[in-house]
Parts: structure tokens; C-alpha cells; sequence
């Protein structure tokens, strides 16, 4: 499998694929690869000839400096685990922080209409302005016709989606689910950090939201969001940090529950400084 570092080598390869009217699928990623990357990969493969997935710690999306340091970084075993989907139709690109910033490792700022301020932008100041730049500057080094972003992810999706419109980026941006372990854990590359103790804990995080879910059904908003953060008070391992029912489309919290809208509920949990989200379509 080729692994490029510099995007000037890349672009030329695409170049010549392109000229040959062969399509692009792209994964951005920032590495520690498990099956839920693999997932996307996969759904990628399937609906382009060639893929590219890059893998690249951004450090301008990080808001905390021992997130970013602790970051696992694993290059070796994330190209021998694309190795097991495809040997031929995979190109990593996996750059240095050089060859995307140019010296200048800084954010542009974004107006993604109001999307930014909510939840992981309240909590994480400054991390979509990060997201929205190094996903920018992938899609024009990699100009590819789909792109494939887990819904794990939610607002940051639909953060992508507002940033391709805005700028009129000619590529597709494909949802895909959320990939669950058999306990219900939503995978995340930080979950590789977990002790075993966070580990066993951390499933509660997914059976709290499908009780939320259920309690949906016939409770006030509000009484659910109580409910919750009870369920979290005297948590021995997991802390909450929120938990938010929230219009799936303006992803503001929900003001009256009304049948013509789509909710999800959002929640972002510590397990000592590590830090996982999970989301919930409610109807
Ligand atoms: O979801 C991620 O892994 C990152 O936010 C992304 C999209 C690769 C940008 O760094």
C-alpha cells in the first residue's frame, strides 16, 4: 500500500487517476484505526473506484494540549489494518503538520450559521474552526467525488455539510452510522485509552441514551434531561459533561417538542481526561 507524506506526491497521483475518469472516495481520519473507520472504508470502496484515507493528528482542532499530546498515534498498524480491506485500492496520505499548515499552524475562522456554537463548540471553543480548515484544505488537496464522516460525529457532519455548501466544494458528503462494540460503546479512537475498569463502565454511556430514547416518547424533554444528569451524579467513573435533546437540523436544544421536527439527544462523558460522545436519533 503507498503511503504519501507530501501532498505535492498525492495530488499528482490523483491528477493521474482522474485524467483516467477514475473516481475518488475519501476518509478523512486522524488514525488509531478500528472498525468503525474500517466501516466507512468499506461503504467508500464500495461506491468509488479508488480511496484515499488520510491520517493526521490536527492540532488546531484540539482545545486541550494533553488531549493532543496523548492522542494515540499508531501509523504502522493503521496500514497494515487497511491492508485487511483492500491491498490495491487504498491510498493513505499521511502528512506532517508542515506539509498541511505551511508554517503557519493556525485556524481560519468559520461561520458554519450558528452550527459551531452549539454543544462540542460551547464545550470545545475553537475546535470547529480547526475541524473546518484541515478538512478544507484535505478536500483540495484530495478533490475527491465523495467523502464519507461517521455520524459518532454528529455535528461535526452536519458542520461539513454547511462548509461544502457555503463554499460550493464540489464533493458529496456521505453520513454513515454509528459503529457500536457488542456492549453498545460507540468506537472512537480514544477508546483505546480506557482501563479496563473506564472500559467496563463505558457502555452505560449508550444504555443511558436508548432509556432517554424510550422516556422520550412520553416525557417532557426537560424531565428526561433530569433524569440523565441523576443517572451520571454519583457515577463512580463517568462524568457527564452535558447531555442535550436538540432539533437534529439547527442542533439547538429544544425549546417545545413538536411532531414535525427530528430530535437527537447528544451526551459527552469524562472517564478521568478522557473524553467520549455518543449520539441518538429520538424520532
Ligand atoms: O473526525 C475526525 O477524525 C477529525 O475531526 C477529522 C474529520 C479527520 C478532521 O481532523
Amino acid at each position: 500500500m503507498q503511503v504519501y507524506q507530501e501532498k505535492k506526491q498525492i495530488k499528482a497521483e490523483i491528477e493521474q487517476l482522474k485524467s483516467k475518469q477514475i473516481t475518488i472516495g475519501f476518509v478523512p481520519t486522524m488514525g488509531a484505526l478500528h472498525q468503525g473507520h474500517l466501516t466507512l472504508v468499506k461503504e467508500a470502496l464500495g461506491n468509488n473506484d479508488k480511496v484515499v484515507v488520510s491520517i493526521f493528528v490536527n492540532p488546531t482542532q484540539f482545545n486541550n494540549t494533553t488531549d493532543l499530546e496523548k492522542y494515540p498515534r499508531t501509523l504502522n498498524s493503521d496500514v497494515v489494518l487497511l491492508e485487511t480491506v483492500s491491498k490495491n485500492d487504498i491510498l493513505v496520505y499521511a502528512p506532517t503538520v508542515e506539509d498541511i499548515y505551511e508554517g503557519n499552524t493556525v485556524s481560519q475562522n468559520f461561520d458554519f450559521d450558528g452550527l459551531e456554537q452549539e454543544m462540542e463548540g460551547k464545550f470545545r471553543p475553537g475546535h470547529f474552526n480547526g475541524v473546518g480548515t484541515v478538512v478544507k484544505r484535505l478536500f483540495e488537496i484530495v478533490k475527491p467525488d465523495k467523502a464519507y464522516f461517521g455520524k459518532k460525529d454528529f455535528q461535526q457532519l452536519a458542520i461539513i455539510k454547511k462548509m461544502v455548501d457555503k463554499y460550493q466544494i464540489p464533493v458529496n458528503i456521505v453520513g454513515c452510522k454509528i459503529h457500536r462494540e457488542t456492549n453498545g460503546l460507540a468506537m472512537s479512537s480514544r477508546n483505546t485509552r480506557l482501563t479496563k475498569e473506564q472500559k467496563e463502565a463505558a457502555p452505560f454511556i449508550y444504555k443511558t441514551l436508548i432509556t432517554a430514547k424510550r422516556q422520550f416518547g412520553t416525557k417532557s424533554a426537560n424531565k428526561v434531561i433530569h433524569w440523565v444528569g441523576k443517572q451520571f451524579a454519583n457515577h463512580e467513573v463517568l462524568k457527564l459533561e452535558y447531555f442535550i435533546i436538540a432539533d437534529a437540523e439547527t442542533l439547538k436544544p429544544i425549546k417545545r417538542k413538536s411532531n414535525k421536527k427530528a430530535y437527537r439527544a447528544f451526551i459527552a462523558v469524562f472517564a478521568d481526561d478522557i473524553r467520549l460522545i455518543d449520539n441518538i436519533a429520538l424520532n
